[in-house]
């Protein structure tokens, strides 16, 4: 399924690199909601791998960052799971005082504070180029990305999150809080939509 790829450079953790070949796991192997059982081809990433990745990125931001006050955004709708499942974890090794997590509310609360702006899946990059300048001038005094999927394209624009999950293919995946059209959010795991899927909910 996948491999691992070493830090390329400081400040940048190794991730989980899944490869061009790989289709996923037959929806046999695993549970899902029924509605959805023509609708995905394969389960991509199963929910309890991207749970044990996302611990150890928490892992990764504690040693990091410290015992130092954080404040988290959250990019909506589809990073909504991943970032509270991540806080979670971060909170089990952090008090929670030190810990701010914040929406859409006024962001000048960012000025002279250490940001960690967590995202689900980086395409092409531009989305969290643009939020990067955005948060960039209310002149946080540190900000850190984190991203559960990196999407392995050629026109990438920007760098790399801080913290990735897992590198994939330029494949449209669904689930974990990732949509088509808002469907698919409720899958637990990520997975690939069936020709099915794209014609069904297409808008
Ligand atoms: P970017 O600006 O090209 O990096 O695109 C990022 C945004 O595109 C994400 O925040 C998602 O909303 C959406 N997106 C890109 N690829 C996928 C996918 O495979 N599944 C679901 N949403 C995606």
């Amino acid at each position: 399924m996948a491999e691992y790829v070493q830090p390329r450079g400081t400040g940048i953790e190794g991730r989980i690199v899944i490869k061009d070949d790989w289709l996923g796991y037959s929806l046999e192997l695993f549970t899902y909601p029924e509605h959805y059982h023509e609708d995905i081809e394969s389960v991509y990433i199963p929910h309890g791998v991207i749970m044990d990745r996302t611990e150890r990125l928490a892992r990764h931001i504690m040693d990091d960052i410290g015992d130092h006050d954080m404040v988290v955004l959250c990019v909506l709708k589809g990073g909504y799971k991943f970032c509270s499942d991540l806080v979670e974890f971060i909170k089990n090794d952090q008090s929670t005082e030190d810990l701010h997590i914040i929406g859409s509310q006024d962001l000048s609360v960012l000025r002279g504070k250490n940001v960690l702006i967590v995202e689900a899946i980086v395409d092409t990059g531009k989305t969290m180029k643009a939020l990067l300048k955005h948060v960039g001038s209310f002149e946080p005094k540190m900000i850190k990305v984190a991203g559960l999927l990196v999407k392995r394209v050629s026109n990438v624009v920007g760098s790399l999150p801080d913290y990735v999950g897992f590198e994939i293919p330029n494949r449209f995946v669904v689930g974990y809080a990732l949509d088509y059209n808002e469907y698919f959010r409720d899958l637990n795991h990520i997975c690939v939509i069936s020709e099915i899927g794209k014609v069904k909910y297409k808008i």
